[in-house]
């Protein structure tokens, strides 16, 4: 990249890419000046191009590849989710010498390495804060952390489950407090990314995987589904003073480390327990730093667009 302005192309403009795209239209200059030079959203790829959105006034195109093309775009912003086409597009940004910022929790859980080993190749950035706890910066917090030998990573990741979770405990069965999530725009038409485990599994692999330097696949974390869990069980936590909340652990063992998404109990006064919606909490406990707490909106379009205009901003100024 020269001195001059840094172009930035969208892939998708859903929840997320409309948040990014209103950001740009309303906090242009703030972007600027953070990033020590002008950034200019040029284009946006979509499926539906008649679609009505509030994304502020970026040119829209169905073709994905125009962006990856585009002689003006030096970051691309994956926000289609999934790995397909995510992943071919991701990696064909990479190649076309494009950075690329994503917030995909699936794609860098799951294509660890070889995305890795793209933006190496390439020699250009690939950055993904928004793909764990939005705007929560734990992805750069983890990354601070080289030095540490991490004990125990424990958190609330997906914040469907902790709303579920908070509805059952106010008496709604699961079937109930689920309907709720989704007339309340927290879960998907298809919950089981969420209430089976998926979800949370894809982000603790992450932060496993960057604590440990090396992949840990989102398979080797074990699952337990909420489906599972019997509002009585919810009564029952209540009168030890504590709470069912859907935790990811992960256990830095001397020679394995064992990584689990599931219900669980905690203290009814503890941070998790005291969560109720997209709030999310990771708390790592390591040698150098006995305890270190990280909380705060894990979901939503703004808060998920704060976490990629970070990652946009500091491609920018350290590529200047
Ligand atoms: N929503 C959140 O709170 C949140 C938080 C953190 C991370 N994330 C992650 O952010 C990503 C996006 O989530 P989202 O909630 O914004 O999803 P979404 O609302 O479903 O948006 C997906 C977008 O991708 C577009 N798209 C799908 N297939 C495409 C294709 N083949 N070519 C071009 N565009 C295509 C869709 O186009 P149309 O609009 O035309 O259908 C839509 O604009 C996911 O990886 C998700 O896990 C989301």
């Amino acid at each position: 990249m020269s001195d001059g302005p840094v172009g930035v192309g969208l892939l998708g403009l859903g929840t997320v890419g409309s948040a990014v795209g209103r950001a740009f239209a309303d906090r242009s200059r703030r972007i600027d000046a953070a990033a020590g030079r002008p950034v200019k959203l040029v284009a946006a790829a979509v499926r539906d191009a008649q679609k009505p959105r509030e994304a502020g006034d970026v040119p829209v195109t169905t073709d994905p590849h125009s962006i990856l093309e585009d002689p003006e775009i030096a970051v691309v912003v994956e926000v289609i989710g999934g790995t397909d086409p995510a992943g071919e597009l991701v990696h064909g940004a990479l190649e076309n010498g494009k950075h690329v910022v994503t917030a995909n929790k699936e794609l860098v859980a799951k294509d660890w390495n070889a995305l890795h080993e793209s933006a190496r190749h390439a020699r250009r950035e690939l950055r993904f804060e928004a793909a764990v706890a939005a705007a929560v910066p734990v992805v750069a917090g983890m990354r601070t952390l080289g030095a540490v030998r991490p004990r125990v990573l424990r958190g609330l990741l997906n914040g469907t489950t902790t709303y579920i979770c908070s509805r059952m405990e106010a008496g709604s069965s699961f079937e109930e407090a689920l309907a709720q999530a989704t007339a309340a725009g927290y879960a998907e038409a298809d919950p089981s990314n969420d209430v089976d485990g998926h979800d949370a599994a894809y982000k603790l692999a992450i932060l496993i995987s960057i604590l440990e330097g090396r992949h840990y696949h989102p398979d080797n974390v074990r699952r337990t589904s909420l489906r599972g869990v019997a509002a009585g069980g919810f009564s029952a936590a209540a009168a030890r003073a504590a709470r069912i909340r859907y935790l990811a652990v992960a256990d830095f063992g001397d020679r394995a480390t064992k990584a689990r998404v599931g219900p669980e109990e905690v203290p009814a006064d503890s941070l998790e327990g005291q969560a109720a919606g997209p709030m999310n909490v990771i708390t790592l406990e390591s040698d150098l730093v006995p305890r270190l707490v990280w909380s705060g909106p894990g979901a939503g379009g703004d808060a998920t667009a704060s976490a990629i205009l970070g990652d946009v901003i500091a491609i920018a100024r350290a590529r200047g």
